[in-house]
Order: structure tokens, then C-alpha cells, then sequence
């Protein structure tokens, strides 16, 4: 599940995925894209949960507050290891992004994806899919063999990383602003099934 308790990217090489109508590129985020990171955060989710929680969940967070978050996690407010990566458009303008990196919580995961969001009419194109590949592939260059997500049970796209082959682990609760629900998390032993060639 989306947690804005943001946490340090490596060095990733620019991929660029050519689909038949849209082309765009992976990277590792800049600071200068915290408005529009801001964005494939809250309108992914808004979008996904309106009319299935209640609505103080959708308030957990403004633009200005995410700006500011992810403008603090590009200075100094990241765990060692931890990457951020955005899919782009080449005419230009982010869609998606994903948080990756080492977690220690749980040692059958040596790796976490901590958020992934794809812009609502960019979902459904492999966006996700590829960014959940970025994310294991630079895992794999910190010598990282298995990985971890938690998603609240009530999200619909839960089915996504069933798609993509995770395993349901277990569930704890979530308190998202003051609503208890609960996270499953999902994993993987070998990160390798999520390489995309
Ligand atoms: C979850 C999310 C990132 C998926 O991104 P996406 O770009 O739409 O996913 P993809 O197009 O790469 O889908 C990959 C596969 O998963 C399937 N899939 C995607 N969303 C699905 C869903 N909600 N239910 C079932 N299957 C789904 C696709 O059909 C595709 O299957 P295929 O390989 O057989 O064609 C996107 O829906 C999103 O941002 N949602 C809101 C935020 C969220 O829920 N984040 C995850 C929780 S932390």
C-alpha cells in the first residue's frame, strides 16, 4: 500500500519501451519531477478508492504535502538503497512511478517495492508491469533475489501482482487516516520472473 513516509536511487539506464501507440522511457526520477510525482500518487489512488472508503481516506494528503515530500526524499529523506523511477512519455510528461529497495522487516524479502502508481488513462499498457520490472532488475544489480509488496485487500488491483505471479503471504492492519484496514502482502522468492527481456 501508498505510504508518503518516503525513505535513494542508484544509477539506472534510461529504458525505452516502444508499444505500438505509445512510446516512453523509464528513469530514475529527478527532483524537478515532484509535482507530477505528486500526481501518479494521489490521482492513481483517489481514482482506484473513491466510493470505497471513506472519504477521509482520500484526504490523507494534498498536492503541496506530496510535493514536499518527495522534494524532502530527493534531499536527504531516504533509506540506503532505495531508488525511485518514473515512466515518461518521449513527447513528454510522467504517468507512472515506482519505489523500490532493500527492506530488513521480514527476512524471507530481502527487497520491497514500496509504491507503484500509473496515472489512470495510461493503466492497462504494460506501464505497471514494466515499472514492477525496473524496480526488480535494479534490486537484482544490489545483489537482491526476492521481493515484497503490500497492497490493502479492498484495492482492486490487487489481482495485478496476482498477474504477475506473487504469492499472498499474510495480512496485517492498516490504519490509512484514521480508517483500520488491512494490507495483504504478496511476494516473491525469486525476482527473476519479474525480468521483462
Ligand atoms: C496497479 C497498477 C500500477 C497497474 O498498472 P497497469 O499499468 O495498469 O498494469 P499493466 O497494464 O502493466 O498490467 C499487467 C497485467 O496485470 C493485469 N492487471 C492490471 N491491473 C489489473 C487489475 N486491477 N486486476 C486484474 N488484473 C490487472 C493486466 O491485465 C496485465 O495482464 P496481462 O499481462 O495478462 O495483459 C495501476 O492499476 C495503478 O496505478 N492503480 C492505482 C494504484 C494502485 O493500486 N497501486 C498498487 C497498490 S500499492
Amino acid at each position: 500500500m501508498y505510504s508518503e513516509n518516503i525513505h535513494a536511487p542508484g544509477s539506472a539506464s534510461p529504458a525505452t519501451t516502444d508499444d505500438a501507440d505509445m512510446r516512453y522511457q523509464i528513469r530514475d526520477a529527478k527532483v524537478e519531477d515532484a509535482p507530477a510525482l505528486a500526481d501518479t500518487v494521489i490521482e492513481p489512488i483517489v481514482t482506484t478508492f473513491r466510493g470505497h472508503v471513506p472519504d477521509q481516506c482520500l484526504s490523507w494528503i494534498t498536492k503541496d504535502e506530496s510535493i514536499a515530500n518527495w522534494q524532502r526524499w530527493f534531499g536527504q529523506d531516504r533509506e540506503d538503497g532505495e531508488f525511485l523511477l518514473v515512466a515518461e512519455l518521449l513527447e513528454g510528461g510522467v504517468v507512472g512511478c515506482a519505489l523500490g529497495g532493500p527492506q530488513t522487516a521480514d527476512s524471507r524479502f530481502a527487497g520491497e517495492l514500496y509504491l507503484l502508481g500509473v496515472l489512470s488513462t495510461y493503466q492497462r499498457q504494460g506501464i505497471g508491469r514494466n515499472l514492477v520490472a525496473a524496480v526488480a532488475a535494479r534490486l537484482v544489480q544490489q545483489g537482491i533475489q526476492s521481493i515484497q509488496v503490500r497492497v490493502l485487500t479492498i484495492n482492486p488491483n490487487r489481482n495485478f501482482y496476482e498477474r504477475l505471479g506473487g504469492t499472498y503471504i499474510y495480512e496485517e492492519p492498516y490504519d490509512w487516516n484514521g480508517v483500520l484496514l488491512a494490507e495483504a502482502i504478496y511476494g516473491w522468492t525469486d525476482i527473476k520472473c519479474l525480468l521483462t527481456d
